[in-house]
């Protein structure tokens, strides 16, 4: 796509109907810019609340905003991770009764890997040959994650947009998927609290903060915020 940004949001804003009789409907954020470009690092925070997972699910085309433009490029492909989809991983993937591992599920769903590459994608997220040959429905949630990640990563989308990954992981797998994302060539926005996994693969310049029901770049990145947070009730 040469220098063309592959998402940009412009004069976004959203706000979800109320189901009660109260009169104006809930804003979450309005008049959001962002551009993001090919290989960009893009990292989102702010406080619980404050409309991180409704920006991402906005950028992966799953939310359509109640105001403004969001322009993507053509043929554009976005693998979205939220908590739903490392929790329902194997339910939605895995119908059969039988055993089905971590590698023969991959094997299945991209036939045209060897299995070389397919082991090598799940050592790249943590997953040793032991829990390669594990019977899914045994995997424990932070296994489940890594494999949804390898799965999403295989799939060579053009944008990652992961919101939360880390929360209610082991610190071997939040280990294991920075280490995966560090190794992840393609572009990547997320949301997530965790310093650690914002510094190692989020982009510094490429940080911005969700706060009352805008969204600002803040220069400086995580640490920047993080101090201004302990200072200033954000
Ligand atoms: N489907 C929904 N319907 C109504 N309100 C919602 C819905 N999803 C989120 N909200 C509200 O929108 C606001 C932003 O939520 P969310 O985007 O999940 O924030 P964050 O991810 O930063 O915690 C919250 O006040 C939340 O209660
Ligand atoms: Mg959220």
């Amino acid at each position: 796509w040469g220098d063309e940004p592959l998402v940009m949001l412009m004069d976004v804003g959203h706000a979800y109907e109320k189901n009660d009789s109260s009169t104006d409907d809930a804003i979450v954020f309005d008049c959001v810019e962002l551009c993001v470009r090919e290989k960009s690092r893009v990292t989102i925070l702010g406080e619980n609340g404050s409309g991180k997972s409704t920006l991402l699910s906005i950028i992966a085309g799953v939310t359509t905003p109640s105001e403004g433009t969001v322009h993507r490029a053509n043929g554009l492909n976005i693998g979205y991770f939220h908590q739903h989809s490392a929790d329902n991983f194997v339910s939605d993937n895995i119908d059969s009764d039988g055993l089905v591992t971590a590698l023969s599920f991959l094997q299945e769903k991209f036939p045209s890997k060897t299995e070389h590459d397919l082991r090598s994608e799940l050592t790249r997220f943590g997953l040793s040959p032991k829990q390669a040959g594990t019977n899914v429905r045994f995997m424990s949630g932070g296994e489940r994650c890594r494999l949804s990640m390898a799965t999403m990563c295989l799939e060579d989308p053009h944008v990652l947009v992961i919101d939360e990954i880390s929360n209610h992981l082991d610190s071997e797998s939040v280990e294991a998927l920075i280490f995966g994302l560090q190794k992840w060539t393609g572009t990547i926005v997320m949301a997530s609290h965790d310093a650690n996994l914002v510094r190692s693969v989020g982009d510094p310049k490429e940080c911005f903060v969700l706060f009352d029901r805008k969204l600002q770049r803040i220069e400086g990145g995580i640490d920047r915020y993080l101090q201004i947070a302990f200072h200033v009730d954000w």
